[in-house]
Parts: C-alpha cells; sequence; structure tokens
C-alpha cells in the first residue's frame, strides 16, 4: 500500500499531531507524516515529532510570502499530498492557500460554521450553546471556513468553564482528525460544491440531544 504523505503544520502543543503520530504508527493507516513544519521553534509538539523521527522545520520568517516559499519547497522535496493544520496560529499566504487548495485542511474547536477565530470554546460558552465540538474543513482563504469534512458533537455542561469545555472537544478532536485524514487518504471525499460526500457508507441512525435527561 502506497501511504499518503502528510505536513503537519504547529505552532504550539501538538496534542493533534501526536493523535496524527499514533495513527500513522499502525502500519495499516493510509497516511505517514513525512514533516511537520513550525513557525515556532520552541514549539512543544516538534519534541514530539522528534521523539517520532519524523523529519521537521522550524520557519520563524515573519513575511508571510518568504514562509510560503520556504513551506512550499519543503512540502514538495518531500512529496507531500495533503497539508493538515493542527494548531497552526499563523495566517498563511492566499496564493499558498490557492495552491494548495483541496490539498489542506485545517481542524478547529466548534461547530463550524459557529464561532470561527480565536477562543472558540468561550465564545460557546459566551452564546450559551448546549453543544459544541469540532470541525475538520479544507482550507479557503478566509479563516475558518472551507467545505466541511466531518464534526464532532460535544455537549456543554452547566458549569462549564472554557478549560474544561476545550478538554473535552480537544478529546473529540483527537478521534476525528485521524478519521477524516484516513477519509481523505482512502480517496472517499468528493467536492461537491461546499458539500463534501463521503463514499462507501457512514452511520448517520442516531441523534444527539443535551441535556440527556430530555430522553427520559
Ligand atoms: C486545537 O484545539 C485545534 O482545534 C486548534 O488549536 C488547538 C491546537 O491544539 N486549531 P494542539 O496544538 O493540537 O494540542
Amino acid at each position: 500500500m502506497k501511504r499518503l504523505k502528510l505536513a503537519v503544520f504547529i505552532s504550539g502543543r501538538g496534542s493533534n499531531l501526536q493523535a496524527l503520530i499514533d495513527a500513522a504508527s499502525d502500519p495499516i493507516y493510509p497516511a505517514e507524516i513525512a514533516l511537520v513544519i513550525s513557525n515556532r521553534a520552541d514549539a512543544a509538539g516538534l519534541v514530539r515529532a522528534a521523539a517520532a523521527g519524523i523529519p521537521r522545520l522550524a520557519i520563524e520568517e515573519t513575511d508571510r510570502a518568504a514562509f510560503a516559499g520556504i513551506a512550499d519547497r519543503a512540502l514538495h522535496k518531500a512529496g507531500v499530498g495533503l497539508i493538515a493544520l493542527a494548531g497552526f496560529m499563523r495566517l498563511l499566504d492566499t496564493e499558498f492557500v490557492v495552491a494548495w487548495r483541496d490539498r489542506m485542511v485545517n481542524i478547529h474547536p466548534s461547530l463550524l460554521p459557529a464561532f470561527p477565530g480565536l477562543r472558540a470554546q468561550r465564545q460557546a460558552l459566551a452564546a450559551g450553546v448546549k453543544f459544541s465540538g469540532c470541525t475538520v474543513h479544507f482550507v479557503r482563504p478566509e479563516v475558518d471556513t472551507g467545505p466541511i469534512i466531518a464534526q464532532a458533537v460535544v455537549p456543554v455542561a452547566d458549569d462549564d468553564n472554557e478549560v474544561r469545555l476545550a478538554d473535552r472537544i480537544l478529546a473529540a478532536e483527537h478521534r476525528l482528525y485521524p478519521l477524516a485524514i484516513r477519509l481523505y487518504a482512502e480517496g472517499r471525499l468528493r467536492l461537491d460544491g461546499n458539500r463534501v460526500r463521503i463514499s462507501g457508507g457512514y452511520s448517520t441512525d442516531f441523534v444527539a440531544l443535551n441535556p440527556s435527561e430530555a430522553l427520559t
């Protein structure tokens, strides 16, 4: 089996990177991480990549076009087929985003299109929603937009604060991101306008209610 070569872009902790490293450590997972790029040399995620023996590159260039040029060369040299943004906190050059259209995905800690941008969990609490979650989507030039590949729903508890909600969403992120990338690598995603169709069947035979007592 030829595995898809994945590049993961990070800026910090790298827990989603770790989830992808763990998934890809299974030889039947259809993607392998060929390169980790960080815009910060001190990102903790780079230590995770090093521990897994994955090539990594810190690009501390602040000029957007220059950053994109360096990244693009490294990506092509490594034969990368898909970029996964995972807690990457810098805006990317528009030309770069256009060049990698439909070959770059992102994970965001809300049910997009609700709560794009920074501190999505705090936005969810402020809005009083009973569910939030996370979204994996194809990247388009406007931040946190683009066709949605997969979402996971997470209940918001009455006594949640930002940290508790973020932790609960993060646990879902760690399951959702490897799944979404697997579907991509297996060639099961097809873009139909703004919708992503998934072939091969998947279950939708559930409803989610929160608070769950409403079920009884
Ligand atoms: C995650 O919540 C992700 O959804 C958001 O940034 C956070 C990154 O966390 N884009 P980590 O670096 O993967 O631990």
